[in-house]
């Protein structure tokens, strides 16, 4: 594990776009593994203005909701058309949990198996949620999870709401990437900015437990986290 402590989000954002072209040029064409979030934005906006053209044929979301159509303003797959693959110029296949080929009963199971045929991608952006959640792994999923339907804690669809208009019934389930299934990338990124995920990363860190679903990935050879916060190191 490598930990960056860098200024703020703007810096942050700026060393992602750095290590994510670095680290996805090591191996062109292996896949991409992608968050969403308002952590991300920066990061997607910095690989925009650099002019990085992804050159792998194959990207995987981390999660989506459950209930939205996939071309809805507000699902993961459309956030991720509008912010990398446009601006991006990406033409590949985009892997969508839970969407299209892996939506009903044996989606996860196939969401699976493609990514390990096609895998394992060379580097998998995470964030944090301020209660721990990575991908939607809400606190107490195993570190053995696959990918599954979940129901979203309440700090999450609280925390989330400032992502939908106001008055929009929010959905209340997603289907998410097990801890597992992360920990098979290559590199893992991790960003996190602002005080407010601060605990979530200190706990994570500290205290290997299902309540802290980041502690489940520390000893992931490729962890690198880059934060604002003071973690000592
Ligand atoms: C999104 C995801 C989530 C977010 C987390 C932080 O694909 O996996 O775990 O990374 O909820 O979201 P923001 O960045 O909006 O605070």
């Amino acid at each position: 594990m490598r930990i960056e402590q860098v200024a703020d989000a703007s810096e942050g954002s700026s060393r992602a776009a750095e290590l994510f072209a670095l680290l996805s040029s090591a191996d062109p064409g292996a896949p991409l593994g992608l968050a969403t979030g308002a952590t991300m934005q920066g990061l997607y906006a910095r690989l925009t203005t650099q002019g990085f053209r992804p050159r792998c044929s194959d990207i995987f979301l981390l999660d989506e909701y459950v209930g939205l159509a996939e071309q809805s303003p507000y699902s993961f797959a459309e956030e991720i058309r509008k912010r990398f693959s446009d601006p991006l110029g990406f033409q590949g296949h985009t892997h969508v949990p839970g969407q299209g080929p892996y939506a009903g009963p044996d989606g996860n199971a196939r969401f699976e198996q493609i990514l390990a045929e096609r895998g394992p991608l060379s580097v998998q952006l995470l964030g944090i949620g301020t209660n721990g959640h990575i991908a939607f792994n809400e606190p107490g999923s195993p570190a053995d999870s696959r990918t599954r339907e979940v129901v979203l804690a309440q700090e999450t669809l609280t925390a989330n709401a400032r992502h939908f208009p106001e008055g929009f019934v929010l959905p209340t389930r997603a289907t998410t990437q097990g801890l597992a299934t992360i920990a098979q990338a290559s590199t893992l990124l991790l960003l996190a900015f602002g005080p407010s995920k601060h605990e979530a990363l200190r706990s994570g860190l500290s205290t290997v437990s299902t309540d802290h679903p980041l502690s489940a990935l520390v000893d992931h050879p490729g962890l690198i986290i880059i934060t604002d916060a003071d973690l000592g190191n």
